[in-house]
């Protein structure tokens, strides 16, 4: 498929929706539902067997996804926001929770991502300014250590907020808030570092 030109325009699925995919080991697709197809755009055809990240977003940061397979690799579940690509280069964003794929016999065969509709403040008020700044140091440095700060960014915010990271995602997308602090005094903190 050619290049695919981002564009402003996003699209939003319903809260009761769930778009589900399914991996092999090294990320690349098995399986994806109706819901998957149906916003971003693409076939069954296309999706299988081609990496996941088909659909990334140019707005999304290369640190979240070391942080994904650093955590898939661990054995432990991984949660966090995502803005996707649609074929007609408008995006969505999802709140994604990935999990082992383990047959009978106990073997990991790949990995399962479930979406659910995120709360539009928390994108707005905390994810996008933190995305950003990882996006930011991301463009300033060069290879690993681009990679290395740009995850360094989110443990910094998680230890002023004294939470770990799943606790963190988990809390925004049931509450749209850390603990007792607002959407807005998360983007204060994360504004605040900046300064
Ligand atoms: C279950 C699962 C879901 C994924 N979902 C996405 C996704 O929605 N968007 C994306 O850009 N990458 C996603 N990835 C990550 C890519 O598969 C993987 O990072 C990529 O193919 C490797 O390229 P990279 O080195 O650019 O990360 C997912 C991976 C897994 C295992």
């Amino acid at each position: 498929m050619a290049s695919i030109i981002p564009n402003n325009s996003e699209l939003f699925f319903e809260e009761n929706d769930l778009i589900i995919s399914k991996t092999c080991l090294k990320g690349n697709i098995r399986y994806a539902n109706r819901a998957f197809m149906a916003i971003s755009g693409f076939s069954e055809q296309e999706l299988r067997g081609k990496p996941h990240n088909i659909i990334r977003h140019p707005d999304m940061p290369k640190g979240v996804f070391r942080l994904m397979w650093k955590t898939l690799q661990q054995g432990e579940e991984f949660f966090g926001f995502v803005k996707n690509l649609c074929t007609d280069g408008s995006f969505y964003w999802v709140f994604a929770n990935i999990t082992q794929d383990v047959d009978s016999n106990g073997t990991v065969q790949g990995y399962y991502s479930v979406r659910r509709k995120p709360l539009p403040k928390v994108i707005h008020n905390v994810i996008e300014p933190l995305y950003q700044r990882m996006l930011d140091v991301e463009a300033q440095y060069q290879g690993p250590e681009a990679l290395e700060r740009s995850v360094q960014l989110i443990s910094h915010w998680l230890e002023q907020e004294g939470v770990d990271y799943n606790q963190a995602m988990i809390t925004l997308y049931q509450h749209g808030q850390i603990k007792g602090s607002s959407t807005n005094q998360q983007k204060d903190t994360i504004h605040g570092q900046r300064a």
